[in-house]
């Protein structure tokens, strides 16, 4: 098992144990309610005082991120369990320090709360056996999966995924085998990489498992094949984490070397779904070059090393656009790849200018690197993925 479980029990002091105390203050006497009543009463009392504990660092609370896998009444008790998935080893104690308050303060004599923690990620230079053990929850047949984050839309973060991944299915492994490489766009908002890769059509289905259709080496996932282009889509929280939970579980991916995952951008409901439900191995930021594009950069990839996922690096896209005469205008200023780099402690994985040729290839299914790998986008799309690979396998 890669989980250990405590369970702490905690009275609260004082008379008043018997009353339940629902947030707003009122308070109803528990014999006053029918007795298959209080039951439901005393849960949605429990759910309620936990949805008063937010996830350490996050204004999300605990039940909407899904932490809570049991809520009983037994007699004047609450009895919680609660799973906490890949976290400092500070967060699960926290928690539960915060849930034992929160139905202290609710009015229940006493509270015990059961904390199963997942083992958390090996450190890089781990001995094989324990880099074996079991991550959370990894995608069947994976060996490495990847995020591609960005604090905001439209800087290019899934013209970098399509990139990258068609990069590092022309990339061979240490095996000199080339890479089996998959793409997952988790971009529920705006899913576009099936066009970005040459692929429409609905995915066929064998039993309970999508198969991934493929193009340019890559097998892809995408909403995208399911929803109608003109319809706009509107998901609300629970059904995002349904269909990341499906994307993850649902899709026969047959053995991969890298899945690469095209996050939403910015630090929403969806991405930090998908950080909870599949184990990412890293996350590579993108940000265009200038100072506020950067700033947001930043602060969205903060979340990562919360949730203990490590940066593999921040890449720096419409870095400049070549002139006629071989100069370089730098149409969005310079330096913010590098300084949010710095900013996060990661490495500056490299810069990909502005080309008319990167828009036409994603427009027409047809990445630049499989296009034109020789032009010098295409070189740095292939550099970058080069690097990203050399940090991975390192990491393993
Ligand atoms: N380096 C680049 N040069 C030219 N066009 C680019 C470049 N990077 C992205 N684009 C174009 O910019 C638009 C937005 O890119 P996209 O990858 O969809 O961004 P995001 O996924 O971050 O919202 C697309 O039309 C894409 O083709
Ligand atoms: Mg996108």
């Amino acid at each position: 098992m890669n989980t250990q479980e405590a369970t702490s029990r905690c009275e609260r002091g004082g008379k008043n144990g018997k009353a339940l105390a629902p947030a707003g203050g009122f308070r109803i006497e528990k014999s006053a309610l029918p007795r298959n009543l209080r039951r439901i009463v005393d849960t949605d009392s429990i759910l309620n005082a936990l949805r008063q504990v937010k996830y350490p660092g996050f204004s999300r609370d605990i039940v909407s991120f899904g932490l809570v896998k049991k809520t009983e009444v037994r007699g004047e008790a609450a009895v919680v369990a609660l799973a906490v998935a890949a976290s400092a080893p500070e967060v699960p104690e926290r928690i539960r320090a915060e849930v034992e308050a929160a139905l202290l303060a609710a009015g229940f004599a006493r509270a015990e709360v059961s904390v199963a923690v997942s083992a958390p990620p090996p450190p890089p230079n781990a001995p094989a056996a324990a880099v074996a053990a079991p991550k959370p929850e990894p995608v069947a047949g994976v060996r490495r999966v990847i995020a591609i984050a960005s604090g905001k839309g439209g800087v290019g973060k899934s013209t970098f995924s399509v990139n990258i991944a068609c990069a590092l299915a022309q990339l061979r492994g240490p095996d000199g085998e080339p890479l089996r490489v998959g793409l997952l766009d988790c971009d529920i908002h705006g899913p576009s990489i099936p066009l970005m890769m040459g692929l429409s059509g609905q995915p066929e289905i064998a039993g309970e498992m999508f198969t991934p259709p493929q193009n340019h080496g890559v097998k892809v996932m995408s909403l995208g094949f399911f929803i109608d282009e003109d319809s706009p889509v509107i998901w609300r929280g629970p059904m995002i984490m349904k269909i990341i939970r499906q994307f993850a579980t649902q899709v026969a991916w047959g053995g991969l070397d890298v899945l690469v995952v095209d996050l939403p951008p910015g630090t929403g409901d969806a991405p930090l779904s998908l950080a909870q439900t599949v184990a990412l191995d890293g996350a590579v930021i993108v940000t265009t070059p200038q100072a506020a594009a950067a700033s947001v950069a930043r602060r969205g990839a903060a979340m990562f090393p919360r949730m203990e996922i490590p940066l593999l690096g921040v890449a720096e896209n419409m870095s400049w656009l070549a002139m006629p005469d071989g100069g370089r205008q730098e149409i969005f200023g310079g330096g913010g790849g590098k300084a949010a780099a710095e900013a996060l402690g990661t490495e500056f994985l490299g810069q990909v200018p502005l080309d008319p040729n990167i828009r036409e290839g994603g427009d027409a299914g047809a990445p630049v690197v499989v296009t034109q790998p020789a032009s010098e986008s295409g070189a740095a799309f292939i550099t970058i993925a080069s690097r990203i690979l050399e940090k991975i396998l390192a990491s393993a």
